[in-house]
Order: C-alpha cells, then sequence, then structure tokens
C-alpha cells in the first residue's frame, strides 16, 4: 500500500470519463490497496481512481458516522459503480473534495440511492445508502464520470474552520 499524490481540479484526469474495468487482476488490488492508503492519509472519507491520476471506474469510500455509534466505520470498495435509483427528495450539504483544495461548497443530492458495481474479484454487489453514506457514493460516482462537485454549485467558500470529511 503505498499512499499517491492527489491530483486536483488543474488536471484533465479530474474532467474526464473514466474507463470501464474489465480485467481484476493483481494490477487492480495494487490499485486499490493505493487507494485506500492514500484516502486513508489524506485523511477523506471517499477516493475515486482519476484523483491520483488513473482514469479507471474505481472508487473506495470509508465512512462511519462520528455522531451515531449505531453506525460502524465500514470500507467500501466498487469498481465499475453506478447510480441505478436514487430518491426525489434532495438534501443540501455542504462538500469538500480533495480535489479542490481549500474550499467547501453547497450542493444538494439524493437523500438516498441505490449503488450497483462489482468488488475487487468481479463479484456484483449493490449497496444502498443515505443520507452522508449516499452523499459520498454521489460524489465519488461523480468523479469517475469527469465531475467535481463545484460543477454542481455556485455557492462555493472558504471554510473558517476545516473540521470536516473531505471526499
Ligand atoms: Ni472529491
Amino acid at each position: 500500500m503505498t499512499a499517491q499524490n492527489i491530483y486536483t481540479f488543474r488536471e484533465d484526469v479530474l474532467h474526464q470519463k473514466a474507463q470501464p474495468v474489465d480485467t481484476f487482476d493483481a494490477g487492480l488490488k495494487t490499485l486499490v490497496d493505493d487507494m485506500i492508503e492514500t484516502m486513508r492519509v489524506a485523511p477523506g472519507v471517499g477516493l475515486a481512481a482519476p484523483q491520483i491520476g488513473v482514469p479507471k471506474r474505481v472508487i473506495v469510500v470509508e465512512f462511519g458516522d462520528e455522531y451515531d455509534e449505531t453506525i460502524p466505520e465500514r470500507l467500501f470498495v466498487l469498481v465499475n459503480p453506478e447510480i441505478i435509483q436514487q430518491s426525489d427528495d434532495q438534501i443540501v450539504g455542504i462538500e469538500g473534495c480533495l480535489s479542490v483544495p481549500g474550499l467547501v461548497g453547497e450542493v444538494a443530492r439524493a437523500q438516498a440511492v441505490t449503488v450497483r458495481g462489482q468488488d475487487q474479484r468481479g463479484k456484483k454487489v449493490t449497496i444502498r445508502a443515505q443520507g452522508w453514506l449516499a452523499r459520498i457514493f454521489q460524489h465519488e460516482i461523480d468523479h469517475v464520470n469527469g465531475v467535481l462537485y463545484t460543477d454542481r454549485t455556485d455557492r462555493i467558500w472558504q471554510p473558517k474552520d476545516e473540521d470536516m470529511d473531505t471526499i
């Protein structure tokens, strides 16, 4: 596991649609391991492969609700993720992104989503998420589609305190 440099919005790879993964080999395992390490070192609660300069459709999410102990910290690895269902109701929340350092923005996201993808070995997985976890998945899946949260809002500012999860 090696923490990699995090690419910022200045790099083209953050604005391009990433390629699907069709080979579930040792190279993918190394990519996933590096992404997990990079996310933890940053620290962040999610990371997409383009954020370390790799234009592939892979995301990792590690999230536990510090205010709700009934939600344990859990690590998700999703290859070729897609949102197959989302709630009509949206919630406006404040997001920061590891690839947009020093800024946060107000973004409306679906309150709940169903996400489908594959695990590291290619097995199909489906995840239902709501609240912050649903927001993180939407943010990361945006990354593999070349979309940043700054593309979804005009309300962006420099926060006074940085005490929030970055995705
Ligand atoms: Ni991000």
